[in-house]
């Protein structure tokens, strides 16, 4: 990538970047929040250079300017997935000060990175820390390697830090830390049995090795790879889909069925698996606590954003497009809303987008028991994999894009998606976008995604609405966002 070389010119005095960044920020979120750890990690060099050369200019920033503080968020992570201590420091200061949000992730890093000066300062606020950390995987983490990295980084620096001196110290830390995998699902990780299974006679080793360990943790693919190939994936002759027989069936009944056989086997472990909710899912088990846990509150926020759309929708011919489609429960959701209308008759097409195959899989065997007859195009990659040629689309028809809980995950690149969809769909486009509240810098994502299309005379904002926890169903959270646009 050549951002940084674009960054680093552009940083020459807070004005100029404070321009930049209002036009590029989303290459900055993609650089140094979605690139993956190897990614990210042979730019160390460069990113060090370039917040140590230009610290004066970024602090200046007037972080009133939601670009300008989403780029010292971006800034304050990388600084500690790289593990820069000092720079952390001076970033998490600025935003502090200008009362900007910080994840409970980066708050528990704060807590160890400044003021401890011996072992027993970080024996008591251990638990406070991985509080935090427990909190950040259920409600706010797209996964459990960042909660995994900051809990690492932690036991290293007490390893580092006090070693040589106090070996029976960090052994009893040691030990707290055992103890606590019966109070802390995170902890309960392989990768932690490895990390905390590491011999602790010579500290500088030890560190060493528990580094390597969470390296190959991180590299690890995200992905199951190769991707399925075909236009056309559906569960079969698997028991789930002995027990769904077709014929109109709701996405109330087919939650049903799934959230009955999820009872027979449910446990605290499969559920906590899936983190809050955005896993690539790899087992059937999942996919049953998936729709169990999370089924009705994302029915009924993408239900809030179809009332958004024209009554008379399904009058002309359209293209649906279900990105991250998992189970395909937006799709269902909308079959089911205009159930009344014989929805199927203009919906040329259900462009299913998943990279767990499984997911994708089941998605399918759903819609086709709604409607037998749907014409279902499955399409096995994330986000970035995409190409212009994945899709049977025609300018004629409206495209209806359906992004359900996707859009608040870190892992693709906002700028390729946005090119994406600007190259791919031309002419009449609905958006209808549903997510969770989870922070501030992850609804930016979201309304950059949106205003980057605010340029065109067409764009008409449908809803803008955000629910915190507490003003809307059941504690649940929403951000929605209709819009239309012709491209
Ligand atoms: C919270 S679930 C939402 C699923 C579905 N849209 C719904 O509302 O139930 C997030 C989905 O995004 C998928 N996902 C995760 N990373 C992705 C990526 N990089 N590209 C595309 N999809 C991704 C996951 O496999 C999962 O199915």
């Amino acid at each position: 990538m050549n951002f940084i070389n674009d960054l680093n010119y552009s940083s020459v005095d807070t004005e100029t970047l404070s321009e930049y960044l209002n036009k590029n920020v989303d290459l900055a979120y993609d650089y140094f929040i979605s690139q993956s750890y190897s990614e990210i990690k042979s730019e160390k060099k460069e990113i060090d250079q370039y917040i140590f050369q230009n610290l004066n200019v970024i602090k200046k920033l007037d972080l009133s300017e939601r670009s300008n503080s989403t780029f010292i968020l971006c800034l304050l992570e990388v600084s500690e997935r790289l593990g820069f201590t000092l720079y952390f420091q001076r970033l998490y200061k600025l935003l502090l000060t200008a009362d900007i949000q910080i994840s409970l992730r980066l708050q528990a890093a704060k807590m160890y990175f400044s003021g401890m000066r011996n072992i027993a300062d970080f024996e008591k606020v251990l638990y406070l820390i991985l509080e935090k950390l427990e909190k950040a995987f259920i409600i706010e983490e797209d996964g459990v390697d960042k909660v995994i990295l900051t809990v690492t980084k932690l036991y290293t620096t007490i390893i580092e830090s006090f070693g040589e001196y106090n070996a029976e110290g960090v052994l009893k830390f040691k030990n707290q830390l055992k103890e606590a995998k019966n109070d802390f699902f995170f902890l309960r990780n392989e990768t932690i049995s490895h990390i905390l299974a590491v011999d602790l006679t010579n500290s500088n080793s030890a560190s060493g090795e528990i580094h390597e360990i969470l390296d190959e943790f991180l590299k690890r693919e995200k992905f199951v790879y190769p991707f399925s190939k075909g236009n056309f994936l559906i569960e079969s002759g698997t028991e789930y889909s002995k027990n769904i027989t077709s014929g109109s069936l709701s996405f109330a009944t087919i939650r049903n069925v799934s959230s009955n056989s999820y009872r027979s086997i449910k446990q605290d472990s499969i559920f906590n698996s899936l983190g809050r909710g955005v896993e690539v899912l790899t087992s059937e088990e999942q996919l049953l606590a998936y729709m169990y846990g999370y089924g009705k509150m994302h029915f009924a926020k993408i239900n809030e954003g179809f009332k958004k759309l024209p009554n008379d929708i399904l009058d002309q011919s359209l293209d649906i497009i279900d990105w991250g489609c998992g189970q395909a429960l937006a799709s269902h959701s909308f079959l089911d809303y205009y159930s009344s209308d014989t929805p199927s008759q203009n919906i040329m097409s259900f462009h299913l987008i998943e990279p767990s195959e499984i997911a994708l899989r089941r998605g399918a065997l759903h819609l086709k028991s709604f409607d037998n007859k749907l014409n279902l195009i499955t399409i096995n990659k994330d986000l970035d994999s995409l190409k212009r040629a994945n899709f049977r689309i025609k300018e004629e028809r409206i495209k209806l894009h359906l992004f359900s809980n996707i859009l608040d995950i870190d892992a693709f690149s906002l700028t390729n998606l946005i090119s994406l969809v600007k190259t791919t769909f031309k002419g009449e486009n609905y958006f209808v976008i549903a997510s969770p509240f989870i922070t501030d810098i992850k609804t930016d994502r979201i309304d950059r995604f949106v205003s980057s299309f605010e340029d065109k005379i067409s764009f008409d904002l449908l809803a803008n609405v955000d629910k915190y926890r507490g003003e809307w169903l059941n504690g649940w959270t929403m951000v929605l966002r209709v819009f239309k646009v012709n491209l």
